[in-house]
């Protein structure tokens, strides 16, 4: 069962469930399950009983979070409570979706799942305690840390595209375009990521902390940059080195490290790879223009693990 389905990461799942002919898959909307609800948790899961629940709720972008802290409180910790004590229950897996934002970002070297937290935002103390909440509720518990997701839009009113999504938007609509260069993290495509989840959850990983995130680091401008170039777009991406972002203070260095057990390992390929994949599928390049030559395909989804 994912929580979530709406949202970029959800629709990823619902695209790989798919691949999954002999797993049911259970994507409730918000309506159905509202993760902050303790009853409404326990009904949904008591009633459908599912053997692992993914827990990617989240309030984002990650500046709501500052403006309506007692939100981000009820969906992200007090959420991971409710859904992992009610796991315990029912004696399913709990698997929380958290991010790199739990880092501050100061490391050069990037983080590994053992590195010592230190989160500057709310959003990132409130996934954290949302970490804890879903360690502390039942042994058989997964957490993912994320970063950088971009991968097929969602359909709902309320959906926002990606990062990749708007930058290439942008290109196509003769729109200046001006990254920062100064923020860097591990760029994830939200496929690949689905597919980690599944085969950790098929595969019976060990309880623990992962980071699942593609391999390599980038920053967001040479994110931009490489999605122009790929998707066969010529259009200049402007390097910005300050950020005017109204959540100045927030993390800048925040790549992860880690490779996941068994075969979730196998979906983490470089960064590059994934977006490659992502822009042939969603982004073909505009008539007249050869997209750049494409990086080497990627290994096809395994309905099983
Ligand atoms: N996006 C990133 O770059 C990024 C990076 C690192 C980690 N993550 C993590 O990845 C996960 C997925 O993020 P995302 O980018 O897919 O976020 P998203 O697009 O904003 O989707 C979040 C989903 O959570 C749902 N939700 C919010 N409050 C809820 C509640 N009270 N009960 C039930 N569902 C609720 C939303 O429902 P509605 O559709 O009804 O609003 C939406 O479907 C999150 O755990 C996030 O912290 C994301």
């Amino acid at each position: 069962m994912v929580i979530g389905a709406g949202g970029l990461l959800g629709t990823a799942f619902r695209r790989v469930a798919g691949e999954l002919p002999d797993v049911d898959v259970l994507l409730p909307g918000r309506r159905e399950l509202d993760v902050a609800d303790r009853l409404s948790v326990e009904k949904y899961l008591v009633g459908n009983s599912p053997d692992g629940v993914v827990n990617a709720a989240a309030l984002l972008p990650a500046d709501l979070c500052e403006t309506h802290p007692r939100t981000a409180y009820e969906i992200h910790a007090l959420g991971a409570r409710w859904v992992s004590r009610t796991c315990d229950r029912i004696g399913a897996v709990s698997a929380y979706v958290s991010t790199d934002f739990v880092f501050d970002g100061t490391s050069g070297d990037g983080y590994a799942p053992d590195s010592p937290t230190r989160p500057v935002l709310t959003y990132g103390v409130t996934k954290r305690a949302g970490e804890s909440e879903t360690c502390l509720g039942t042994p058989r518990h997964l957490v993912l840390r994320t970063a950088g997701l971009f991968g097929p839009p969602p359909t709902g009113s309320r959906a926002r595209p990606c990062f990749v999504d708007r930058i290439l938007r942008k290109a196509d609509e003769g729109e200046p375009i001006g990254v920062v260069d100064s923020v860097v993290m591990s760029p994830t495509y939200t496929i690949d990521l689905a597919r980690m989840t599944f085969a950790m959850l098929l595969g019976d990983a060990a309880p623990g902390i992962y980071h699942a995130v593609n391999l390599g680091a980038a920053s967001w401008y040479e994110v931009a940059a490489a999605a122009v170039r790929l998707s066969g777009r010529q259009v200049p991406v402007a390097r910005q080195q300050e950020q005017t972002h109204v959540s100045a203070g927030r993390p800048t260095r925040t790549p992860l490290t880690g490779v996941l057990p068994g075969r979730a390992a196998e979906h983490q390929r470089p960064w590059q790879e994934a977006l490659a994949e992502y822009l042939r599928e969603y982004w073909p390049a505009p008539e007249g223009r050869t997209p750049h030559p494409a990086a080497p395909s990627a290994q096809r989804p395994r309905a099983r693990t």
